[in-house]
Parts: C-alpha cells; structure tokens; sequence
C-alpha cells in the first residue's frame, strides 16, 4: 500500500518533469495522466475512499505524519511546484479526470515563480477548472511537525521510512540536489541550450561531503525505483556507486569528487538519442543499435563544447562502454590508453543497468549480476569488479529478504562473509509485520543454523526476474538498452 502510495506521487512529478520537456498533448504526458487516474482510482476503491492527500514540508513529501524518502528524492519538480503555490500538499477528489491532471501538469511546469499566499494559489487553480484538486494549508514550521502523530503508527513500513528520513536527512538533500542536476542537463540538452557542469560538479562533492560525514549508504537509496526517467536515476546511482568504489580503491578525496561528478555526466549523450531510440521497450534493430552507440563521443563531445577539460570527466563519458579486452564502443584509435575512471564507471554502469528496473524488464538481484559480469571474460577491470562485489556484498543494505525459518528482513549491513549480512526481521514466520521495538536484528554469520532462502530488491516488483534475465551471452544487449 505504502509503495503505491509512493507510486502515485512520483507520477504526479514525473507527468510536471515530462510537461516541462513537452506539450499538453504529447503521448507521454497523456499516458502518465492516465495511468494516475487508473491507479487512484485502484487505490482509492480498495479503500473505498473518495480522496489520495500528502503534505510537503521542509522540501520532503508526508503521508500520516512520515517523510517519505523515495518519492522525495526524485519528486523534486512537485514539492517545488507545491512550495511555490504556498500550500501544504495536494488533496485530489474523485471523479478525477485524464484532463484535470494534464491541465495540473501544465500549471506545475509553467509556474516558475512563488505566488506568496495560499488564497490566491487557490484562486489561480479554481480560474485553472481544477475543481477536483485541492491546495493544503501549509504545515506550521515547528520542528518535526508529524511528530506525535508519528507515535501512533503501528506500520513497520511507516516507520521505516521515519527512521530513515531521520537518519539520512543529509544524504536525502545530496540526492535530492543530484537528480536535479541531471534533470537539469537533460531538459537544457532537449533544448540545445548550455548544460551546467559547474552544478554537476558541486553535486558530485555534496555526495562524497556528506559520506564523509559517515551518513552514506548508497544501495539504501539505490532500491527506490525512479519512475521519471531511468536515465536520471540510473546516472544518480552510477555516480553514487562510482564514489563508493573509488574510496574502497583508496583514491584521492580529489578523484572521488571527479568520479561522482563523471558519474553523473557519464551518460549526458543519452539526451541526443531520439526518445524513440532510447525509451524503445524491446529489442534494438541494427540501425538503432548503431544510434544508440553514439551518445557515448556524444556526451564527450557536448562535454567538450560546453569547455570541460577534466580527463576523467571526459574520458568516463567517451569510454564507459569500452571492454577491457579492447570491444565495445566508441572505436578505440591506437594511441588510446584506457582510463581508469573510464573502467570504474563502465564497471558501476554495467551493474546498476542489470539490477535496475527497466521498461523491458525487471531487477536483478546482485549475485546473478555479478555471475554475469564475472561470466563475459575480458569485458572488466578485474581489479575494479572485484572492489565492486568485495565492497556491495552479495546482499546490499536494504535489500528485502527471507529467511530460512520464513521471517522476512531487511540487510541493515554486510557481515564477515558474503551469503551472511546482518538483517533486521521486520515480519514473522506467518508473515505478521512487526513493529519497530520488536524487529531483532541477526547477525547471520553468528547463526549458522538460518540463511537467506530469497532475494528481493524492496519497492520493486521482481516477483518473476528469473523469466526475465539475460544469458551471459546476451550481456552486451541488455547494456545497449539500458
Ligand atoms: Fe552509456
């Protein structure tokens, strides 16, 4: 329930981000206004309700009193447009229609300036016909305002999301910053204008600034799944990745900062691949194929154009598809020496694009990725893919597991050895959810008698990702379309 919750929120900021690049009537904004209103009207039956509310306070979105953390980090575009309505949240009422939310979507893309009372905001949508969409009166700013109300949750999943917002509030902001970054890129590539480096750049050193600050745990934000654009949530984790690896390689504070900011411009020649191309759910033909492979000199070259000079910068974007072994793409010209960055990003974009959701296809849980990787000999700085599973474990934090004696848990921290993390049971053998005081946390590795039976990447339905993994042989494909 709480996943569709967040479901719902994220297409509301994903139809302003898709508005913002198009028009009214573009196919894309059309179908996410009508996935909405399918979904709503999904949720709000089996709940026989007639109304779906969250707040927005303190540039995080709230559902009874909870920040939550997912939606909130790539649903910048709808808690900006909420801030700027000076309102406290969205109320939406039945019937609500496809029209009622295109017309939302062009007010939340088009309103770039603060209107600075929540009556004339108000007035502004009724004059807009959106009767069935209501402002909330803004939320008084004292603190952790849902704090009492926090207390009567007796959701496992609630609280989840409570104690993560508590504890990764400065990692949250990073992201938050990083997906803006690259929505930013992408947008000004749509429209031929300037991309901002600089911004990248000090997104890049946000991210490493506050793992520094001991609060980084990337795979507990890698396991929400971005709705709005896979590109941007793919060049978010591949950063954050990037960063985490280059510090277990020992580098330099100053190349960690480099990496998370190539890692967010890796893929900025995406933006000149037709969407047809890119979003194509199935199989590429050769011609397309062909297209595909040229966002990688792309992104260089517009990198180039826009007066970068940094070499890992530019060498990660120019060469994150090239193999070790001399494969892959762009040609390589003969005086080329391969680039460390550009064998660190190629290693952490080849595993977030096998354990990420695609249109085409589920998540993959880290070990098969790993087995598929290891498995296409040649195509990876060993020394890299080695740091890679030595530092993620076979069962990153946060990921969703069950175990052998049929509780449920989620991976809170790697243990000594690979197959045996320390997990936190959140449902019992019955599958009854627990509360937070009663969720005892195992160290695996000193209970020999219990195993991990399943995998599951939470928030992501991958109920059936066996049916839908490539073979080893079909690897280079399956990185082509991501
Ligand atoms: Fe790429």
């Amino acid at each position: 329930m709480q996943q569709r919750f967040s479901d719902l929120i994220i297409l509301l900021a994903s139809g302003i981000n898709q508005r913002r690049m198009y028009f009214n009537n573009h196919p894309k904004v059309i179908d996410i206004s009508a996935e909405f209103v399918k979904k709503l009207g999904f949720m709000l039956g089996e709940g026989q309700k007639d109304e779906f509310s969250f707040g927005v306070f303190n540039s995080k979105f709230i559902h009874k009193g909870k920040y939550l953390v997912g939606p909130s980090i790539v649903g910048r575009s709808l808690i900006e447009f909420a801030e700027n309505l000076s309102c406290g949240g969205f109320v939406f009422r039945q019937p609500i229609t496809s029209e009622d939310l295109i017309n939302f979507f062009r007010l939340g893309a088009e309103q770039k300036d603060k209107i600075d009372s929540l009556e004339t905001a108000r007035a502004f949508f009724a004059s807009a016909g959106l009767s069935h969409i209501e402002l909330l009166t803004p939320f008084a700013d004292e603190g952790e305002k849902g704090s009492e109300k926090e207390e009567q949750s007796d959701s496992p999943e609630a609280d989840d999301m409570k104690f993560m917002a508590a504890d990764f509030a400065p990692l949250l902001k990073a992201y938050q910053s990083l997906y803006e970054t690259v929505a930013a890129n992408n947008l000004a590539l749509h429209g031929d204008e300037r991309i901002n480096i600089e911004k990248a750049r000090a997104s890049g050193e946000q991210l490493i600034a506050v793992s520094d600050q001991g609060a980084l745990d990337v795979m507990q934000f890698m396991r929400y799944p971005d709705f709005d654009s896979y590109t941007i949530g793919h060049s978010v984790r591949v950063a954050a990745l990037g960063a985490l690896l280059a510090r277990s390689l020992g580098w330099s504070h100053q190349l960690q900062n480099e990496i998370a900011t190539a890692g967010l411009l890796h893929d900025l020649g995406k933006g000149k691949i037709p969407d047809g191309i890119l979003f194509k759910p199935g199989r590429l033909n050769e011609d397309e194929r062909k297209i595909m492979e040229t966002h990688s000199a792309l992104g260089a070259r517009v990198l180039l154009n826009n007066g970068e000079t940094n070499p890992i910068v530019l060498s990660a974007a120019w060469g994150h598809h090239l193999r070790e072994d001399g494969g892959g793409y762009p040609a390589m010209p003969p005086f080329f020496v391969r680039s460390s960055a550009a064998s660190l990003i190629h290693v952490c974009d080849v595993f977030e694009a096998l354990t990420a959701v695609r249109p085409y296809k589920n998540a993959m849980c880290p070990r098969r990725a790993y087995e598929i990787m290891i498995k296409d000999k040649g195509a990876f700085h060993p020394r890299m893919l080695a740091a890679l599973i030595q530092i993620l474990g076979l069962y990153p934090p946060g990921s969703e597991v069950t175990l052998s004696d049929g509780r449920r848990a989620v991976v809170v921290a790697k243990g000594a050895a690979p197959e045996s993390p320390l997990v936190r049971v959140t449902h019992g053998e019955y599958g009854e959810p627990l509360s937070r005081p009663n969720q005892p946390a195992i160290h695996l590795d000193q209970q020999s008698e219990i195993k991990i039976d399943e995998f599951k990447i939470v928030g992501v339905d991958n109920e059936d990702s066996d049916a839908t993994e490539p073979a080893a042989s079909s690897l280079s494909d399956e990185i082509l379309q991501h």
